[in-house]
């Protein structure tokens, strides 16, 4: 298939899904308390897996400043003006690793299923097209079977086990899987 022009994103935008009605729009400085409430809300078995600890307030603070120098976006989901979920997508541009980005997806268990895991997807991989990347790169603990199978299903593809590199809440040690997407290939 011939791959066409992805046009810059717009936000907010708004999609209904059964008769629930979702907000997309870009995460800012006055979003750090919703972030902080959004991710304290989540049950224990999410909290034992975040790459970053945003029920932590100096974490959810050196978020925003990396949102404010530009080398992370984040696009917050919103039903009835709560947060339910964020995609974010964080590239550094001085590293030999500057070709790649890192995506994080976080829905709250309610809003799963739905398609707005592949919505956010979706957003970052047209806000990694406009930025020159190559491959997006997502991170999960071995044990998160199903979001392993969700990111299989939106294309990505295993690159990597590291034996006990993810370390949980509870310090406990998990294999990390690395996984890709081949961003050149992506069309809408
Ligand atoms: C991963 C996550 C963001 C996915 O979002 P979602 O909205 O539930 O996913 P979607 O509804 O868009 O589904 C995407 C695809 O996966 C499939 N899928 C959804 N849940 C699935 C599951 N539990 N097992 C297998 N496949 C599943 C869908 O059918 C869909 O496939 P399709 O495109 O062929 O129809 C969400 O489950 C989540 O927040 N999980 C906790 C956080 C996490 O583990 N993040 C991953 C590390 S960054």
């Amino acid at each position: 298939m011939a791959k066409e022009k992805i046009s810059k994103r717009e936000y907010p935008w708004k999609t209904k899904i059964g008769d629930s009605e979702y907000t997309f729009r870009l995460m800012t400085t006055q979003d750090r308390d919703a972030m902080l409430e959004f991710a304290r809300g989540l049950p224990e078995g999410d909290l034992l897996f975040l790459a970053v600890d945003i029920t932590n307030q100096r974490a959810v603070d050196d978020w925003i400043r990396r949102l404010n120098e530009g080398s992370l976006r984040t696009v917050l989901v919103e039903q009835d003006g709560k947060l339910v979920g964020h995609g974010s997508l964080i590239h550094e541009e001085q590293v030999w690793t500057r070709h790649l980005g890192g995506m994080i997806l976080l829905l709250a268990p309610e809003v799963r299923g739905k398609g707005l895991g592949h919505s956010l997807a979706g957003e970052l991989f047209s806000y990694a097209e406009e930025l020159g990347l190559l491959k997006v790169m997502a991170r999960m603990a071995a044990d998160q079977k199903g979001a392993i199978q969700v990111f299989e299903k939106m294309g990505f593809k295993m690159e990597a086990l590291l034996a006990d590199c993810v370390i949980d809440r509870e310090d406990r040690t998990h294999d990390l899987i690395i996984m890709s997407y081949d961003v050149t290939g992506h069309s809408v």
